[in-house]
């Protein structure tokens, strides 16, 4: 038996990642919902972008070396008692600042402005005038369409700033100080909302703080294999497996860095789709030729949900059983290892592929609804139970640059872009028990509804589409026949983040072709239903 012991991960937090041969921009977090949305577009142009807590100090900015600073809008006021404040010194560093929204407001208060408390937030589309050539609008011509949104507002420059552009509502729109290099817009340049924005954003990296367009993927995965190498040495690596697009990445990504010092386990917990376990062996297996441990343990699991309904119970079960099968497979490598009498038997450390979104640090200050990590949906606290240590090389990634690392990396499209899955798998698209039988019927519609998004082109246009298998039966007719069998709800959403959702207006032709199939060839269906609801108030999946 593995014994819990709690080992702190080594791996650096996201502050303290060194990319040294990098452009590096920070983006100080003020709670904007618009942060990381700053930071994809800093990415795009293929710069560096860390996002970091607003309360870092100026010397911890020194230690990093950004080429340059971005201050994220913010709900907050600046005259609200406890308004997320910065520390001064940040602006004699003589690196570039950008304030955005909130952070010019901060920035005019620090440096002798005056703002002017709103009650009222000027919120949608204006015009920005341009009245003068600043580096920040080279190229932009007089005017362009903006977006705020924003309270309080800029009343008096700070000492040493001019005004460089203007809207209807405000004289104080752009303002810059070129000397000390301090930059602010009242509008929001991140969002589509102002289309010439990201022009705005390339001034700022390119002319005004000289950046090198040094972020690509193939520099990332370089550096992310040595890293990885430096990190475990000649020690050994497990990692999780599940078939999604996150872990998959991470096991081509940590086989390209140390080859056979990984070893992945795929567990078939029986809940899966169609030819899953096929395709991740062979894609895995075969094509990559990564060390996978297959383990069949469906009937285990099939076994612990006998008559389980409740929805909670059946995530709890599963979650539970995973931690178990993992331990134990991981038991098996070690003992296999041993008696090989290899050299360096044991597995230290244990990969999975975190993303960007789950460790950046939420503003804390306020707090920033968005930046929560959704933890129901990490399958069962197995760094906390076992005595692993944590690789994690993708912490740094954004799910669409995550994509373009597999592709890069060689994985398929069926891989990279494929659609979320849950961890309990089938169990929570079943309503009411799950067995055997059941699993078939779901299994049978949920193969259909994929190889029809597929063959009509849909299925990666949109977020999820799949089929639930309702506890509810009907009359039906088929031929002389009466019937009275199951239903199945298509369930087909479009969403960003999966945070929040909203059913797709798929055309009726395909949803004809998808339910006529569905009961004419699954035995056991004769109805489909289409689900209608949004998230919120409903979820994406029906468990
Ligand atoms: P809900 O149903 O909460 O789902 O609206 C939001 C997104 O998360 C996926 N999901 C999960 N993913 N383990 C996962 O890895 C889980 O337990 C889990 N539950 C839901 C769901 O498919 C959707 O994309």
């Amino acid at each position: 038996m593995i014994r819990p012991r709690v080992r702190p991960p080594p791996f650096p937090t996201p502050t303290d990642v060194k990319t040294p041969s990098h452009s590096r921009i920070l983006i100080l977090d003020f709670g904007s919902q618009y942060t990381q949305v700053i930071a994809r577009r800093v990415r795009e142009c293929q710069v560096f972008s860390e996002i970091v807590r607003c309360d870092i100090t100026a010397a911890e900015i020194e230690r990093l070396a950004p080429k340059g600073i971005i201050l994220s809008g913010g709900p907050a006021s600046v005259y609200e008692k406890g308004a997320p404040q910065i520390d001064p010194d940040i602006f004699s560093l003589g690196t570039p600042v950008l304030g955005i929204c909130y952070g010019m407001q901060l920035m005019a208060r620090h440096l002798g402005g005056e703002v002017e408390f709103s009650p009222q937030r000027e919120y949608g589309a204006g015009v920005l005038h341009i009245d003068k050539g600043t580096p920040l609008f080279d190229g932009l011509g007089e005017q362009m369409d903006i977006w705020n949104s924003h309270g309080d507002k800029l009343a008096a420059l700070p000492d040493g700033f001019h005004v460089v552009a203007h809207t209807e509502n405000s004289a104080f729109a752009a303002i810059e100080d070129t000397e000390r290099h301090l930059y602010a817009l009242q509008f929001h340049p991140e969002v589509s909302h102002t289309p010439h924005g990201n022009e705005i954003i390339e001034n700022f990296l390119f002319r005004v703080c000289h950046c090198a367009m040094d972020w690509t993927m193939g520099s990332f995965i370089d550096e992310a294999c040595e890293r990885v190498r430096q990190q475990v040495g000649d020690q050994k690596v497990v990692l999780g497996l599940s078939g999604g697009v996150d872990s998959s990445v991470a096991a081509a990504l940590l086989h390209k860095a140390i080859g056979d010092q990984l070893t992945c386990i795929f567990v078939n917990n029986g809940l899966l789709r169609e030819n899953e376990a096929e395709t991740v062996q062979r894609i895995f297996g075969e094509n990559f030729q990564i060390k996978l441990k297959y383990v069949d343990a469906s009937e285990r699991f099939l076994r612990l949900l006998e008559g389980v309904t409740d929805p909670e119970t059946k995530r709890k079960v599963i979650g539970g059983e995973f931690v178990r099968v993992f331990e134990q497979a991981t038991e098996e490598l070690l003992a296999q290892d041993h008696a090989d009498e290899r050299p360096h038997a044991g597995y230290r450390f244990l990969a999975q592929g975190t993303l960007y979104p789950d460790v950046i640090e939420s503003v804390a200050i306020g707090g920033n609804p968005a930046s929560l990590i959704k933890s129901h949906h990490n399958v069962g606290g197995l760094p906390e139970k076992m005595n692993f240590e944590l690789v994690e090389p993708l912490r740094e990634l954004f799910k669409d640059e995550v994509r373009q690392a597999g592709l890069q990396l060689g994985l398929p499209n069926e891989i990279v872009h494929r659609q979320p899955f849950p961890g309990p798998g089938l169990a929570v698209r079943i309503l009411g028990e799950v067995t055997p039988e059941r699993l078939r019927i779901l299994r049978d519609a949920d193969t259909i509804v994929v190889s029809e998004m597929k063959a009509s082109d849909w299925y990666y246009r949109v977020w999820q589409s799949f089929a639930v298998l309702l506890p509810v039966r009907s009359v039906g007719v088929m031929g002389d026949q009466r019937t009275y069998e199951n239903t199945i709800a298509l369930r087909i959403v479009e969403s960003q983040d999966g945070m929040t959702a909203d059913w797709v207006r798929m055309p009726y032709e395909i949803l004809a072709r998808i339910s006529s199939r569905i009961v004419n060839e699954v035995k056991g269906v004769n109805r489909v239903c289409f689900d209608i609801s949004t998230k919120p108030p409903s979820t994406i999946e029906w468990e």
